[in-house]
C-alpha cells in the first residue's frame, strides 16, 4: 500500500515530510520514482501528465493538491472506478478573501490612480464613491466564493451571488442557474469569478457578459484562465465597458512573455497565488482520505465527476 505524490515541476519533498509527520508508517513515493506500480492505491496530484494515472492497476482514489479538480477531470484516461476528492481548508478561503478584498478595495479607493499621481508629484483628491453605491457580483458561492461574498458585504458593498442551485442568504442577493444569469449581471460595478472550470463555465467571461455590466466595470478572475475569453477582455477595455481587471489565472501559465496583457496598464497580473494550499494544514485530510480509500470508506470532500466539481 503506497501513496503517490505526482506534481511535475513542484517540489513535493515538503509534502512528503508533513504527511510522514501525520503518519510515519506511510509508504510515500514521489513521481516519477513510483517503484512498483501495483502498490500505489492513492495519489495526490497537480497537473499530472495525461494518462499517467492509468498505470496503477490498484489505484482507488486521487486527491487534487488544491481546490480545483479540472486538471483531473480533463484526463480522459483516468479510470472510471477511481474516486476524486479535493482539498478544502479554512486557510484557502481566508487567502482568497484577502486577495479578492485587496483587488476590490484597490479599485474602489482608487489606489492605482493615487500611485500614478504620486509618481507625477500630483496632489489631487478624486471623487469618493460610497461602498453601498457599488454593486459587486460573485460567480460561484462555494467554499471560496461564499466567504468572499460575505466579506465584501461586511464592507457595506451591495453583493450579489450566482450559483448553479438556488441559495438563500440574509446579506447577499442570490441568483441561480442560466435563467437568472442576465439579471445577476445587470448593473454590476465589479464582477468576481470563483467558479469551477466545467464545460458549462468555460469561456463564460465573454463580450456578452462585459456588455451587460455597468460601464465601466471591473473584473476579478481568480478561478481559471479558461473562464475568460482573453481577446474579449481587451476589446471590452478598448470600448470602455471595462476599466480594469485583476487576473490571477491564465489560459497559459506562466503567462507567455509575448502576451498582450503584459502591456496593458489596466490589467493587474499575479502568478496564480491568490490562494495556495498549505501543506501543514492539509496533511491530515490527505492522510484521512488515503485511509478511507484503502479501507473502502466514503471520501471527504469528494467530487461529483459528472457535475465536474
Ligand atoms: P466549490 O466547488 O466549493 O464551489 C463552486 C461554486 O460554483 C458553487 O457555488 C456552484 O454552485 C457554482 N457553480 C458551479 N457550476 C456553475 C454553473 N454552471 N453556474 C452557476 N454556478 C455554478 O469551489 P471552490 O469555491 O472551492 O473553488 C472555486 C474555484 O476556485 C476552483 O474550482 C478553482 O478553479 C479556483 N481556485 C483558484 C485558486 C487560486 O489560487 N487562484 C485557489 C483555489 C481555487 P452550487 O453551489 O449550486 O453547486
Ligand atoms: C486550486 C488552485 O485549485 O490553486 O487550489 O488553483
Amino acid at each position: 500500500m503506497a501513496l503517490l505524490l505526482m506534481a511535475p515541476r513542484r517540489n513535493m519533498k515538503p509534502w512528503k515530510d508533513v504527511l510522514l509527520e501525520e503518519d510515519p508508517n506511510l509508504d510515500i513515493r514521489i513521481w516519477p520514482a513510483v517503484g512498483d506500480a501495483e502498490s500505489i492505491q492513492f495519489a495526490v496530484t497537480w497537473n499530472h501528465p495525461g494518462g499517467e494515472l492509468q498505470k496503477f492497476p490498484n489505484l482507488k482514489a486521487v486527491s487534487s493538491l488544491g481546490a480545483g479538480v479540472d486538471h483531473l477531470i480533463k484526463d480522459p484516461m483516468l479510470p472510471a472506478q477511481v474516486d476524486i476528492c479535493r482539498v478544502v481548508s479554512p486557510s484557502l478561503s481566508r487567502q482568497m478573501c484577502e486577495y479578492v478584498t485587496t483587488a476590490v478595495l484597490t479599485r474602489h479607493r482608487k489606489f492605482l490612480e493615487y500611485f500614478a499621481q504620486k509618481q507625477r508629484g500630483e496632489w489631487k483628491p478624486l471623487e469618493n464613491v460610497s461602498a453601498d453605491e457599488q454593486v459587486i457580483g460573485v460567480m460561484g458561492l462555494g467554499k471560496l466564493g461564499l466567504p468572499v461574498a460575505e466579506e465584501l458585504a461586511g464592507f457595506g458593498f451591495q453583493v450579489r451571488g450566482w450559483s448553479k442551485t438556488p441559495k438563500a442568504h440574509d446579506q447577499i442577493e442570490t441568483y441561480a442557474g442560466q435563467d437568472e444569469f442576465e439579471p445577476f449581471l445587470n448593473e454590476l460595478d465589479i464582477l468576481i469569478c470563483l467558479l469551477p472550470l466545467t464545460p458549462e463555465t468555460e469561456g463564460i467571461l465573454d463580450l456578452d457578459v462585459f456588455r451587460s455590466l455597468n460601464h465601466p466595470a471591473y473584473v476579478v478572475n481568480t478561478a481559471r484562465g479558461e473562464h475568460l475569453v482573453e481577446e474579449d477582455l481587451v476589446y471590452a477595455i478598448d470600448r470602455g465597458w471595462v476599466d480594469g481587471a485583476c487576473l490571477d489565472v491564465f489560459e497559459t501559465e506562466p503567462l507567455p512573455d509575448s502576451h498582450p496583457f503584459w502591456n496593458r496598464s489596466q490589467i493587474m497580473i499575479t502568478p496564480h497565488i491568490a490562494s495556495v494550499t498549505p501543506p501543514s494544514e492539509t496533511a491530515q485530510q490527505l492522510v484521512d482520505n488515503y485511509k478511507r480509500a484503502i479501507s473502502g470508506m466514503p471520501l471527504l470532500n469528494v467530487v461529483d465527476r459528472d457535475r465536474g466539481y
